[in-house]
């Protein structure tokens, strides 16, 4: 598994010997520490190879195959021939079993998802973060099972939008933004025609964009009249596009990300839907290295569900000295600039 070295963990061990040329710097089998990330990153090595763990060998499956089934699904849909929604919902399934059943399997959504391009991993991402949320307000499996499903396809109208709009790196003009937005009612029309959709799952395509203050499309529909299905997806829709890089933009880091999401609670999206991503731990988890606004890097020793960017953190205190203990949530001047490992 290729994993940046921005975001190797110690304790990973290295699964292909590093060269310089024809120097030798690495070899394979060792086990990673603190010290040789930071001569990787000395030596400006961008990526390794690590062994992967049984979760993050499964989890990679997971999402390889959500991204595939979603590619093969987008194909036929462009090509007229009738929704096939078995697949997806199989793919989502065991997906959102291995989020029931690992903690830890947060660790490897991040590291994939940072490696990959941009197209259906928007769709995998979303799915992920509805099912954690999901997990969060206590819902069974098979109800999991259909919001996973419906979050993956949420955009699946964009099939009919022209790509030239859709890849447009510069802003949309008038026209352009009444065409995108025609993605929902497209989503729905071909949901709603194909076999074994059920009503959850059209809406949350036809409604993701709805705003909760009545200022969203394509109907302007206000919070009460907003399945939950829904508002968990706008939710996971929002944070996901944030903190992907796009063309045009490169992605916030997860602090800007919740800075912003913060900033549109209750009235665009819903603050409890908020907070229970938050209370998922997704966005700063227990493990994860992280690079403070002084430079220093620590890891999450607690997480805070208030203030999800305020963890406790371990700091890193170097080989000669001990390491710390920092409460952010009490430091208010120090504050996570990006995640270094996930
Ligand atoms: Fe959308």
């Amino acid at each position: 598994m290729k994993v940046s070295t921005e975001f190797i963990t110690p304790g990973q061990v290295l699964a292909e010997d590093i060269y310089s040329g024809s120097n030798w710097l690495l070899p394979r089998g060792i086990i990673i520490n603190h010290k040789i990330i930071d001569r990787l990153k000395k030596w400006g090595v961008q990526e390794i190879a690590i062994e992967a763990t049984d979760v993050d060998q499964q989890f990679n499956k997971c999402y390889e195959d959500a991204k595939n089934v979603l590619d093969n699904l987008f194909y036929d849909v462009q090509n007229n021939r009738a929704i096939n929604i078995n697949p997806v919902a199989n793919t989502i399934k065991n997906m959102a079993d291995m989020i029931f059943n690992n903690n830890n399997v947060l660790k490897s959504f991040e590291h994939i998802r940072h490696r990959e391009k941009y197209t259906f991993i928007h769709s995998v991402d979303v799915a992920v973060l509805a099912i954690l949320i999901g997990c969060q307000r206590g819902y069974s499996r098979r109800t999991l099972y259909e919001l996973g499903t419906g979050a993956a396809l949420h955009d699946i109208g964009k099939v009919r939008i022209p790509v030239e709009i859709l890849n447009k790196k510069n802003k949309l003009d008038e026209q352009e933004f009444i065409e995108v937005q025609k993605h929902t009612i497209y989503g729905h029309e071909l949901l709603q025609s194909s076999l074994g959709v059920s009503y959850n799952i059209s809406c949350i395509a036809l409604m993701h964009h709805e705003r909760l203050d009545g200022k969203g499309y394509p109907f302007n529909l206000h919070k009460g009249t907003l399945p939950e299905f829904v508002r968990i997806t706008s939710v996971a829709d929002v944070y996901s596009a944030l903190t992907l890089n796009r063309p045009y933009r490169k992605r916030m880091t997860p602090s800007e990300a919740i800075e912003v999401l913060w900033g549109i609670a209750g009235k665009q999206i819903d603050l409890d839907i908020l907070r229970l991503l938050f209370r998922s731990c997704s966005i700063y988890p227990v493990g994860c290295k992280i690079r403070l606004n002084d430079g220093r890097i620590g890891e999450v020793m607690q997480a805070n569900p208030e203030v999800p960017t305020r963890p406790i953190i371990k700091l890193d205190g170097g080989l000669n000295t001990s390491s710390q203990v920092i409460d952010l949530n009490k430091q208010l001047s120090v504050v996570i600039e990006d995640l270094v490992i996930s």
